[in-house]
C-alpha cells in the first residue's frame, strides 16, 4: 500500500526552540515513534487510564445514534489515527462509505494499519496519509466520490493542543468538513484531582516509559546524549489550568549535547513533554463555536468522565 507522504517542517530546529525556552519543552507529537506509538497502545490498556475503555464504551453503547448522524456515503478522515481501534466500529456501522482517509505522524504504525484495514474492510477505500496533521495537508480524493467528509478526531487528543492551537486546528476542521460534513470529536472532562493523577502516572511504569522514549528518540534522530537514567518521569494536575503536565525532571545537574547545541540542567529543572487539557461540556460548546461549529449531539458515560460529540457547521 502506497501512502501519501506530507514534508514534515524542520524538526529539528523545532525541537531545539522548545529546549532553549523556559521552561524547557518538547511538542508531544514527538512520542510517536514506532516504539512511542506502541507504548502509547500500551497506556490505553492500563487499568488508571480510564479515556480509552470510557471513550469505547461510548461509542458501543450509542453507535446507532451516531450512524445516524453521520449519515451515508462519507469519507471519514481520522486525524492521528494512531491504531484505528475505535474506528473499526464505525466502520462496522456505517453505510455504504465511500473512503477512509487514516492521518497519522507515525509513517510504519500507520501503513501496517492502514494495509490491516484495508484487507479487513475489502468495500472501503484505504487512503493513508503521512502527515503531520497540525500542518495543512491535502486530502486524498478516493475513486467513487463521497456524499460528504466527516473527520473523527478521538481520544481527546484536542486536550493536548495549547487552546489558541486547539481553535486553530479546529478552524482547519471546520474547512476541511465543508458546509455539510461534520466531526465526531473525543473530549475528555474535567474531574477530580485522583482520577486524573494515576491515570498520567501507571503503577506499571508504561507512561514513564512513553515519556522517557521521547530522549530516545532525540539520542537516536537528534545527535543527543540524554543519559535516560538521569531523568525521571513525573505527570501533575493542574486544576487551575484544569490541565495534566507531563514533565521529564533532570535528577541531577547535567549538561546533554544536542547536534551542536549544548543544554544545561540544574537539578529538578525539567522539561515539559505534554499537556493534556481537560474541557467542561459549556466551555467546549462555547470553544467550537468560534470555530464555527455547533454542537449536535454530546454522548457520555454514566459517571461523565468522557464525552463524544458530534458537530456541524453552525
Ligand atoms: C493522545 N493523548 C490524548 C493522550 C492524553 O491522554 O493526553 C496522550 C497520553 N499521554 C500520557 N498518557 C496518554
Amino acid at each position: 500500500m502506497t501512502e501519501v507522504t506530507q514534508p514534515v517542517a524542520d524538526e529539528h530546529e523545532e525541537i531545539l526552540d522548545g529546549l532553549r525556552g523556559k521552561p524547557k519543552q518538547i511538542s508531544p507529537k514527538f512520542f510517536y515513534d514506532e516504539r512511542g506509538s506502541q507504548l502509547f497502545d500500551a497506556i490505553c490498556e492500563q487499568p488508571e487510564y480510564y479515556p480509552t475503555r470510557t471513550e469505547l464504551g461510548i461509542m458501543e453503547d450509542n453507535l446507532d445514534e451516531m450512524a445516524d448522524l453521520i449519515g451515508p456515503d462519507v469519507s471519514l478522515i481520522e486525524y492521528g489515527s494512531g491504531s484505528s481501534t475505535k474506528t473499526r466500529l464505525l466502520l462496522d456501522r456505517l453505510e455504504q462509505q465511500a473512503a477512509y482517509v487514516p492521518v497519522d505522524i507515525s509513517r510504519e504504525h500507520l501503513v501496517s494499519t492502514a494495509e490491516q484495514l484495508a484487507a479487513d474492510y475489502p468495500g472501503i477505500e484505504v487512503l493513508p496519509v503521512c502527515a503531520d496533521f497540525t500542518q495543512p495537508f491535502d486530502v486524498p480524493v478516493g475513486s467513487r466520490a463521497a456524499a460528504r467528509n466527516v473527520l473523527y478526531f478521538p481520544g481527546s487528543t484536542i486536550g493536548n493542543f495549547a487552546k489558541p492551537a486547539a481553535l486553530e486546528l479546529m478552524k482547519v476542521m471546520r474547512e476541511e468538513a465543508g458546509e455539510d460534513g461534520g466531526l465526531l470529536i473525543g473530549v475528555d472532562l474535567v474531574k477530580p484531582k485522583d482520577i486524573l493523577e494515576p491515570a498520567y502516572n501507571d503503577a506499571a511504569g508504561v507512561t514513564a516509559d512513553f515519556n522517557l522514549n521521547l530522549l530516545r528518540r532525540l539520542n537516536r534522530e537528534h545527535e543527543a546524549d540524554f543519559e535516560l537514567d538521569s531523568f525521571r518521569h513525573q505527570a501533575v494536575y493542574d486544576e487551575d489550568q484544569d490541565r495534566i503536565e507531563m514533565r521529564l525532571i533532570a535528577l541531577d545537574q547535567q549538561t546533554v549535547s544536542i547536534g551542536a547545541e549544548t543544554l544545561e540542567f540544574a537539578k529538578d529543572e525539567y522539561i515539559v513533554t505534554e499537556h493534556s487539557h481537560k474541557y467542561r461540556l459549556e466551555q467546549f460548546a462555547e470553544f467550537a463555536s468560534k470555530a464555527g461549529f455547533k454542537v449536535r449531539e454530546v454522548w457520555t458515560d454514566d459517571e461523565d468522565l468522557f464525552s463524544v460529540q458530534y458537530l456541524e457547521a453552525a
